[in-house]
């Protein structure tokens, strides 16, 4: 399709409507095409006012419009920014009434599938973050400085709006710019498309891009990007990413590409037996973000919300009435787990994938067993008998803990599950390992000798939540003669007798 370099409507106009009407002959039944018609929907006019003259006002903004689908369509300026008498956010702009924000609502106008799923999912929530330990941390050990230009870039803050003077349904700037995935929008819907959909290309090929992702799935305590980036999978998509086929259409997996997959491949785009999605929980069985990771059934409800059940409380029937709403569908773990695993079948067999799940199960139990489990149980006892204080973070042994779990625990369990050996090991278990033999245990220590002058309850501690799990043998026998002995047969048959000292 050709697109013209300058704003006239009637030249683009004609070619777009043919290239629509070719698309929609070809399009197949799984590709969601908005809902809606040009001349009637959208393409308003008035817009092309705005067109002309933005064209040379933000040439750059005018022309990654133009390259759209929607420049191509004749969605425009209009149809996207028109706001209403009333709105907070409306402002009249060269005689017509107009917003700066454009909300996952304005968007769902044309796009009501991608806007109910994701608005179900954690993604449109994850504004709601205030109640959390991270938040304190931020707020008061950091400030609110750092929570506005930091964790509400990628969680989303709470758009404000100026209400009187010139500037009277503007923005106010401390609250915008801001396309965090969970942002709290006027109209009272949750979440940002602009956030995986840059402006104002909103593409679909760069919403496949891990980069995409990696804007918030990054750092010391979810590196999935990092993760992605030393798998197979990450180390093939960038060696071969001219043969993804990117900009297709259609982007089943197997089928469209066959390269490598990409976050959203596994996550939200189709397989073979698999439709696409913008709800990224659908297909996770666990969750491993909390100190103890769980299994997780995902419970659907009537009025679009849903929410996750974790592994051994009771699952809500459909039918059932649950949170002011009514049950319409629950995916066990296993059935999540499986909607995975059909994206996978798309380029591997079974023993792949079964072996993966494995590998990845047996690190989350590790985890879980040796390392999580007794030191929160040890947490818990500290603080019920009073030998650290009930406020979050005023204790060093707390700071111990937090990074054990929130940092270097994670990185293992995402190591694992997605393939990055490196961050599974030795920026993950090698270091859960280092801090609790070496910091935590320590630190267990000095609690006790300062509360009581001797360093009986942390023996008690051990004794009671370590001792009985083998892997801490080694730490309270010291290793053992054999353990010792092998070593030392290794390195010798390796390095030559006398080897190791
Ligand atoms: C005659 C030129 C002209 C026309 C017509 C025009 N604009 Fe603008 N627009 C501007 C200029 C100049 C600015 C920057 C000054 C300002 O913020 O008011 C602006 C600002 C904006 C902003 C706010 C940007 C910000 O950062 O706050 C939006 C959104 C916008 N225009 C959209 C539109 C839409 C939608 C239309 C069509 C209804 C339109 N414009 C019509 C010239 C124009
Ligand atoms: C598909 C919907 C859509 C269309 C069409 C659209 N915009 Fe936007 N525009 C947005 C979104 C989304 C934002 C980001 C606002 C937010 O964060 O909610 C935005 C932001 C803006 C901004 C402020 C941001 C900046 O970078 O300065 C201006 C100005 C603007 N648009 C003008 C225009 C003009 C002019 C056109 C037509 C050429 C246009 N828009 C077409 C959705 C759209
Ligand atoms: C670089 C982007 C980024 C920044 C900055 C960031 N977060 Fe997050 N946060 C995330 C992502 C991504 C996740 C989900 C990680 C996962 O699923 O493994 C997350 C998870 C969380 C969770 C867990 C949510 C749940 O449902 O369990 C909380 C709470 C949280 N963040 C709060 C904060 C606070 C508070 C700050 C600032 C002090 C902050 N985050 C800074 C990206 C960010
Ligand atoms: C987490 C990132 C992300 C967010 C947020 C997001 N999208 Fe998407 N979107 C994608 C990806 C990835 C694709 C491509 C899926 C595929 O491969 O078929 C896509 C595709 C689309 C498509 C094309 C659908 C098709 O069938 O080809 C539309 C329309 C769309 N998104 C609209 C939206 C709207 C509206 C919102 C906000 C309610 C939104 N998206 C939010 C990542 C996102
Ligand atoms: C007035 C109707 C309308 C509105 C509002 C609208 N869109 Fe679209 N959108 C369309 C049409 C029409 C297409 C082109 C479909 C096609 O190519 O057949 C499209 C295509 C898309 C695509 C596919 C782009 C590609 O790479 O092919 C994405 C992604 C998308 N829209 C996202 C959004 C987002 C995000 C918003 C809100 C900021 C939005 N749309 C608002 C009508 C709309
Ligand atoms: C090969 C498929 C695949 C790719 C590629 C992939 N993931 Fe995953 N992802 C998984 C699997 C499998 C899990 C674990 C699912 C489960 O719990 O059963 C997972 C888990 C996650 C989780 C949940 C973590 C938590 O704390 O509970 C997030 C977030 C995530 N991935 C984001 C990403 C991002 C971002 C990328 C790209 C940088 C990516 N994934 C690439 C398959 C993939
Ligand atoms: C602007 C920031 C941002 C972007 C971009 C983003 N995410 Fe997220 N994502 C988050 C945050 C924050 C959370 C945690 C939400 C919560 O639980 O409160 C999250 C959670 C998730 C989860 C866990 C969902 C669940 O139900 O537990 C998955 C999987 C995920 N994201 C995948 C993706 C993929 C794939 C992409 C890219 C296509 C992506 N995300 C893009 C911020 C982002
Ligand atoms: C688009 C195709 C594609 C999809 C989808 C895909 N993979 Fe892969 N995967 C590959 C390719 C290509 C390799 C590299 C094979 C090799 O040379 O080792 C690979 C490698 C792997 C490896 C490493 C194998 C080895 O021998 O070291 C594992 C494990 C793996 N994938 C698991 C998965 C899982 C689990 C899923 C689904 C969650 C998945 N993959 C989805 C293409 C894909």
């Amino acid at each position: 399709m050709r697109i013209s370099s300058k704003g006239r409507l009637i030249g683009r106009l004609g070619s777009a409507i043919t290239g629509l009407t070719l698309l929609l002959q070809v399009a197949p039944a799984d590709a969601a095409r908005p809902g809606g018609e040009y001349g009637v929907d959208w393409g308003k006019p008035q817009g092309q006012e705005c067109i002309d003259c933005h064209a040379t006002e933000n040439p750059g903004l005018y022309w990654e419009w133009n390259h759209s689908a929607h420049g191509q369509s004749g969605v425009n300026c209009l149809d996207c920014h028109e706001a209403q008498e009333g709105d907070v956010d409306a402002f009249s702009h060269e005689d017509a009434l107009i917003s700066v924000i454009v909300t996952p609502k304005d968007c769902s106008k044309c796009h009501t599938t991608e806007f109910e799923e994701m608005d179900g999912s954690h993604h449109s929530k994850a504004g709601q973050i205030l109640a959390s330990l991270d938040n304190l941390l931020g707020e008061v050990v950091g400030g609110p400085a750092v929570v506005n230009a930091g964790c509400r870039q990628c969680h989303g803050g709470t758009l404000e709006f100026e209400t009187e003077g010139k500037n009277k349904g503007r923005p106010k700037p401390g609250t915008w710019p801001n396309t965090g995935i969970g942002r709290v929008n006027p109209d009272g819907s949750w979440g940002s498309c602009t956030a995986c959909h840059g402006r104002h290309r909103f593409s679909r090929a760069q919403a496949r891009t891990p980069d995409t992702c990696g804007k918030c799935h990054v750092g010391p305590d979810h590196p999935q990007i990092e993760v992605y980036n030393e798998s197979k999978h990450g180390i093939i998509y960038r060696a071969k990413v001219d043969e993804m086929n990117m900009d297709s259409d259609k982007w089943v997996a197997g089928i469209d590409y066959s390269a490598a997959p990409t976050c959203a491949t596994c996550h939200m785009s189709a397989g073979p037996d698999e439709g696409k999605t913008h709800n990224v929980g659908e297909r996770i069985s666990w969750t491993l973000r909390p100190p103890i990771s769980k299994k997780i059934n995902l419970v659907k409800l009537e009025n679009g919300d849903e929410f996750d059940v974790p592994e051994g409380k009771e699952i809500p029937k459909v039918g059932d009435e649950a949170k002011g709403s009514k049950v319409v569908e629950v995916l066990s773990w296993e059935d999540r787990r499986g909607k995975m695993e059909n994206i996978c079948y798309g380029c591997h067999a079974t023993s792949v994938i079964v072996g993966h799940y494995k590998q990845f199960d047996d690190v989350v139990d590790l985890y879980n067993e040796k390392f999580a489990e007794p030191i929160a149980a040890i947490m818990g006892e500290l603080k019920e008998k009073g030998y650290i204080t009930p406020a979050p973070f005023d204790d060093q042994i707390e700071w111990t803990w937090w990074e054990i779990w929130h940092h270097e625990g994670r990185r293992a369990r995402h190591g694992a599950s997605m393939s990055g050996p490196d961050y599974t090991w030795w920026n993950g278990i090698y270091d859960v390992a280092k801090h609790t033999y070496f910091k935590f245990i320590p630190e267990l220590k000095e609690v006790a000798m300062k509360k009581d002058g001797n360093e009986e309850f942390a023996t008690v501690m051990l004794e009671k939540y370590f001792k009985p799990i083998d892997g801490h043998a080694w730490y309270f026998e010291g290793m053992s003669k054999e353990a010792i002995d092998k070593v030392r047969k290794g390195f010798e048959a390796r390095y030559g007798k006398g080897a190791l000292k």
